[in-house]
């Protein structure tokens, strides 16, 4: 009979290499907040008053992406209750995923990515005319989505549509709302103030736009993420901006041009990616925890007292790396830290409308950590059964 020790290592050796897992965090059109890539697998975490307790459910489903992109984003188009991923299959990553969530199925559009570096790019989706719009090494490019809840046949293009006026280093941070890309950490764009280009007539604002802050704080010009608040129905009005130091949630409401803070994240991870909602902000950080601060949109008592929270029921179903994750700092980006600062191996990231940049330098390394953790729960958990059996 073999030893226990002799067991154990064939057991180790026998378990394949964890793939590398590069999360994403979404909704569908109800607003059931959507895992995807947790652990090997997709969840369903339902509305926002159920996401603390109970467990997530299991949403896997075939015909998936691996998830083993280096920086995958996700996006939902609201008109049609899908999710579009970019980067969710490291082999095909021109491809977009598609997911369906009303009839909860997935198809893989072709694209034809033409000088369009899919390795770095900021991109948002255009709530009305469901078109992405993106910055690539400074160029803005498109690629419209038409009505597609699954994949057409024919490969779609990433068209390019002109220069900006930004410096070649400028690494972009995008938010949209009211049909308006917003970016954010322009260089000689003052704090509180963003650059807009006009999506319907593919223009840029020659002006900047400030942004009155009501509580005092206005938003500092260095580099962050966003996502975009939705409304039930018709274009986002407000964005959340989040800088990588991660000291403060500004949201940014292009109606009345002001801006207000809510607590930052207790997690301050450059590396975290961004989703919103209707009533809520939620982080998913690069060891693959998640996490919430409630929202509503014009309740200024509710918004200041509003604490984050671990949404516990993704946890529950998918548990994030407990230890020895690789948790990228946050610290050293408050200021004008900008583009420059981006470090490797990051995963930039917000779903929804939000914004992401796949640096260039990346590597899945961050997170990687949460599906090798999950692994090692498995093998740890396997052996542990193991060896209490053999006693
Ligand atoms: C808010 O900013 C937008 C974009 O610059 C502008 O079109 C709009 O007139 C401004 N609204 C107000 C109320 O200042």
């Amino acid at each position: 009979m073999l030893s226990v020790p002799t067991l154990v290592s064939l057991l180790l050796f026998a378990v394949p290499t964890a793939v590398r897992a590069s999360p994403c965090v979404t909704f569908d059109a109800d607003f059931n907040l959507l895992a995807f890539g947790f652990g090997g697998k997709d969840w369903n975490a339902g509305q926002q008053d159920s996401w603390t307790s109970g467990s997530a459910t299991d949403i896997t489903t075939s015909g998936r992406p691996p998830f083993d992109g280096t920086s995958t984003t996700c996006y939902l188009a609201q008109f049609f209750n899908a999710v579009y991923f970019i980067n969710a299959d490291k082999s095909k990553p021109s491809d977009v995923h598609i997911y369906d969530a009303g009839a909860k199925s997935w198809t893989t559009q072709s694209v034809n990515t033409g000088n369009f570096d899919v390795s770095s790019f900021n991109a948002i989706l255009d709530h009305d005319t469901n078109v992405f719009y993106a910055l690539s090494h400074n160029e803005v490019y498109f690629l419209d989505m038409g009505n597609l809840k699954t994949a057409n046949a024919t490969a779609l293009d990433w068209q390019d549509v002109q220069q900006s006026p930004y410096p070649a280093d400028y690494k972009p941070v995008m938010a949209l709302a009211q049909n308006h890309v917003h970016f954010l950490d322009v260089p000689d764009v003052p704090a509180g103030s963003a650059d807009i280009f006009v999506i319907h007539f593919s223009y840029f604002q020659p002006q900047s736009q400030a942004y009155t802050p009501s509580d005092g704080k206005a938003m500092p010009a260095t580099h962050g993420q966003t996502a975009s608040f939705f409304q039930s129905e018709g274009v986002q009005q407000e964005f959340a901006f989040i800088p990588d130091d991660g000291s403060l949630t500004y949201v940014v409401n292009v109606e009345t041009n002001t801006t207000k803070t809510l607590a930052g994240p207790t997690t301050k991870d450059a590396n975290s990616q961004y989703a919103a909602s209707i009533n809520a902000l939620v982080q998913l950080d690069s060891t693959g925890s998640v996490s919430f601060i409630p929202y509503k949109q014009g309740d200024d008592s509710a918004n200041a007292a509003a604490a984050w929270s671990a949404v516990s029921k993704i946890a529950a179903a998918a548990p994030p790396a407990s230890s020895g994750a690789a948790s990228p700092s946050a610290s050293g980006s408050a200021g004008k830290s900008g583009a420059s600062t981006i470090p490797t191996g990051t995963r930039q990231g917000a779903s929804g409308t939000g914004a992401n940049v796949a640096s260039p330098t990346g590597s899945a390394e961050p997170n990687g950590a949460m599906t090798n953790a999950i692994s090692l729960w498995s093998v740890a958990g396997a052996v542990m059964a193991l060896v209490a059996s053999l006693r």
